[in-house]
């Protein structure tokens, strides 16, 4: 026993260090492996054929050449298909959206091209790819429509359903319209954002094994393993217990991940029917065929007094959507809740198309509602001859200003301050094409963005075992955000542990009850389970020396005692024992606890009685060749405010990607879709463009303090996608300060610029 221990603080490794990832050695190294790559003995390669018409029916398949290929085991189509018990009803996946969720191989209806009519299973993935080629199918095409444009004809708005992350209609106060038709200064325009597909490093990719005992292990690129067992138990009728999902690496996941895609539909079906194992994997091709950001256009008016301040802001926006679900994003929300406006006015639509159902990508809504807006806002502020940024500063709203409620915190005043001095903002000349620097035209922009801070239920383990090893354990993902990192982190902050002590664990159905990852709410939700589950450790561990004999804890309550460097210690340094002592003395060879964290928990208010968000103020600047019209982004400043960081080192990767990926919606990505053949036509990396590191120059990230005891247990409000949110708009009014053309549909390609 150690006696007259100081009460030092533990080493710097929690909360707040810049800890490398702890899973960095294994993804660099080749042993983290992802869906594709688990070698299960026996495996068979499932490809799937993909329809070449967007709407219709299949009239005939012919098998008998594709069956001839050796190597062939077996041919499955909406003809031979077994029995799928969800066919009898509508289940819907833990974040479903309103409609009938796509089902592979359901019957003769096409959707859309691209859609999945046949899986060839064969012993080899070539034997499988050859033969998927020679199935020959026949149609009864019918019209379709894929365009935008043409489908806004159709646009309609469904009752607003119950999900997570939901649809939130638009709340109006005043009279926008009078307000607006009696401003003295003006601003309207109509704002589009291009179709973009979700591109992962890593394809939709599952490898299901099949065990021979009714039990099956299903390895797939999912942000949620307890949504995908959820779902096959449900489709194939076989219990939950029966199905274990694994995700313990995901090879990127900006939300098409969030729900249970076709391949693992069509690899448990295969597995199923044929009792062997089975693999099917996305082609990057099929990739393009399937989810992605819905594109938009977006009406908006604002009115301002002779100074700027707004009066009046009207948006009316619509997205798209396929026939069969209706995906809907907050569009108009972000506008009407950031500037304070007495008088708003939101409008929202979505528009079928025959596609593939839009869906959730990287801050889906205010990426695009919140960007096109802050290009109008910039409009506004030339228009008002006030200087961009000082035109938000005389708009700033304290509160929410669309539902009226004070934020739990707001630093965005810090972070336009903090943001505008590293990024020299005073040093701006206003007027546009003002700055050069020999053939090409410099231009400084600026913009806004704000996301979401949720929270969700979840869950997580801890078990300490006698020699001193910590293992955290919970069914969240880690979709390259750093959340094992973040739980070791947490876990080493409450427990007073060395991180190389601790293991942390996740991706894996069988772990503590936890939602897909998403939404930006990983790290508080399972941050804050986490910590639940080693205070829980700390309580046990305390109870158990308190009890033993001669307790130097005997008159101590655990109020009065610390864990640090692997020790309970008492506050005022008289006492410490190490947690392997307690252990070994009170005769406990394991200590094993789990916690939920749920809404309500610690000091976090009341879900409905404040707004929680982050907010961000994002500073550009660009080159643009005045000649051949290129444009380089090549400073971005983007200062953040989301509450308590937990590793600023992983906490800039998620700015960083987030910026690069505002680079792609700024200037690069866009599917295009070919009326005709109702096909997205751009459907491969080489013409479907995302920024690569010729595109990439300084980035700068700063987090301003914002302590915020009340958002999350933690004071944590999570980063994943408010990089991307308004980023592309300071871009796109640099591009607008460099050259004077003002581009109002994202991306901004050279055409556009001529
Ligand atoms: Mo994100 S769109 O919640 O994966």
């Amino acid at each position: 026993m150690t006696s007259n221990a100081s009460p030092a603080p533990a080493a710097p490794v929690g909360i707040g260090t810049a800890l490398s990832r702890v899973d960095g050695l294994a993804k660099v190294t080749g042993a983290a492996k992802y869906a594709a790559e688990y070698h299960v003995p026996g495996l068979l390669y499932g490809v799937a054929v993909s329809s070449r018409i967007a709407k219709g029916r299949i009239t005939a398949i012919d098998e008998e050449a594709a069956r001839a290929v050796p190597g062939v085991v077996d041919i499955i189509t909406h003809k031979n298909r077994p029995r799928q018990a969800w066919l009898d009803r509508n289940w819907k996946d833990e974040v479903a959206i309103p409609g009938d969720p796509f089902k592979a191989l359901h019957d003769a209806e096409i959707l859309f091209a691209g859609q999945p009519i046949a899986v060839v299973i064969a012993e080899s993935f070539e034997a499988a790819r050859y033969a998927a080629s020679l199935v020959d199918v026949s149609y009864e095409e019918q019209a379709h429509n894929v365009d935008f444009e043409a489908s806004l004809a159709e646009k309609f708005l469904p009752l607003p359903l119950r999900r997570r992350n939901s649809f939130h209609p638009p709340k109006n106060h005043g009279d926008a319209q009078a307000a607006y038709d009696a401003a003295p200064l003006k601003h309207a325009a109509t704002y589009h954002l291009a179709t973009e597909h979700h591109n992962p490093m890593e394809m939709h990719a599952s490898t299901v094994e099949w065990h021979g005992d009714g039990t099956i292990t299903v390895y797939d690129k999912t942000q949620g393993s307890q949504g995908v067992q959820a779902y096959l138990a449900s489709a194939f009728g076989l219990g939950k217990k029966n199905v274990r999902v694994v995700n313990a690496y995901v090879g990127g996941g900006f939300g098409s991940g969030l729900r249970p895609q076709w391949q693992v539909q069509l690899a448990t079906m295969a597995a199923i029917h044929l009792e062997r194992s089975v693999r099917v994997v996305m082609t990057r091709a099929q990739m393009f065929t399937h989810a992605h950001r819905p594109e938009c256009t977006y009406s908006i008016r604002l009115g301002t007094d002779t100074d700027g301040k707004l009066s009046a802001v009207l948006g009316d926006a619509t997205t798209s959507t396929s026939r069969f679900e209706s995906n809907m994003e907050d569009i108009v929300t972000w506008g009407m809740m950031n500037y304070a406006s007495p008088n708003i006015h939101g409008e929202y639509t979505i528009a079928p198309r025959d596609t593939y159902t839009s869906a959730d990508m990287r801050a889906p809504g205010a990426a695009t509602g919140m960007t096109l807006f802050e290009i109008a806002v910039d409009e506004m502020a030339y228009r008002a001859k006030v200087d961009p940024l000082e035109f938000r500063l005389l708009n700033y709203s304290d509160i929410d200003n669309m539902n009226r409620t004070p934020f739990t915190s707001k630093a965005l005043r810090e972070a336009y301050r903090e943001g505008a001095a590293r990024f020299g903002w005073e040093r701006r000349s206003p007027e546009p094409r003002s700055m050069r620097d020999g053939r090409e035209l410099i231009g400084w922009g600026v913009a806004t963005g704000m996301w979401d801070a949720q929270f969700s239920k979840t869950a997580a383990s801890a078990k300490l075992s006698a020699n001193g090893d910590l293992e955290v354990a919970s069914a969240t993902s880690d979709i390259g955000t750093g959340t094992y990192t973040v739980m070791a982190q947490v876990a080493a902050d409450t427990l007073g542990l060395p991180p190389e002590r601790i293991t942390a664990r996740l991706g894996d159905s069988d772990l503590p009850t936890a939602p897909v990852q998403g939404g930006s709410w990983a790290a508080a939700s399972t941050g804050a389970a986490v910590q639940l589950a080693c205070e829980a450790v700390a309580k046990q561990l305390f109870k158990a020396a308190h009890k033993l004999k001669d307790s130097p804890f005997a008159n101590a309550s655990f109020d009065d005692v610390i864990c640090a460097d692997g020790e309970l210690r008492l506050r005022d340094g008289s006492a410490a024992m190490p947690f392997t002592e307690i252990m070994r003395a009170a005769g406990l060879p394991s200590i094993e606890v789990e916690e939920t964290a749920t809404p309500g928990v610690g000091d976090m208010i009341s879900m409905a009685r404040k707004s929680r968000n982050t907010h961000s103020a994002i500073f550009c600047e660009v080159r643009v060749d005045e000649e051949l019209n290129q444009v380089r982004v090549t400073r971005v400043v983007n200062a953040v405010a989301a509450g308590r960081i937990i590793n600023p080192k992983t906490a800039r990767s998620q700015i960083l990607g987030g910026v690069v990926m505002a680079i792609g919606m700024a200037l690069h990505e866009e599917t295009f879709a070919d009326r005709q053949l109702g096909r997205w036509m751009n459907h491969n990396l080489a013409e479907y463009h995302v920024p690569a590191h010729a595109d990439v120059h300084d980035i700068d990230v700063i987090f301003v303090d914002e302590p915020d005891p009340e958002v999350t247990p933690l004071g944590v409000k999570g980063l994943g996608e408010i990089g991307i949110v308004g980023t592309a708009a300071a871009i796109a009014n640099a591009i607008y300060h460099a050259t004077g053309k003002r581009i109002r549909s994202l991306p901004i390609t050279i055409d556009k610029l001529l």
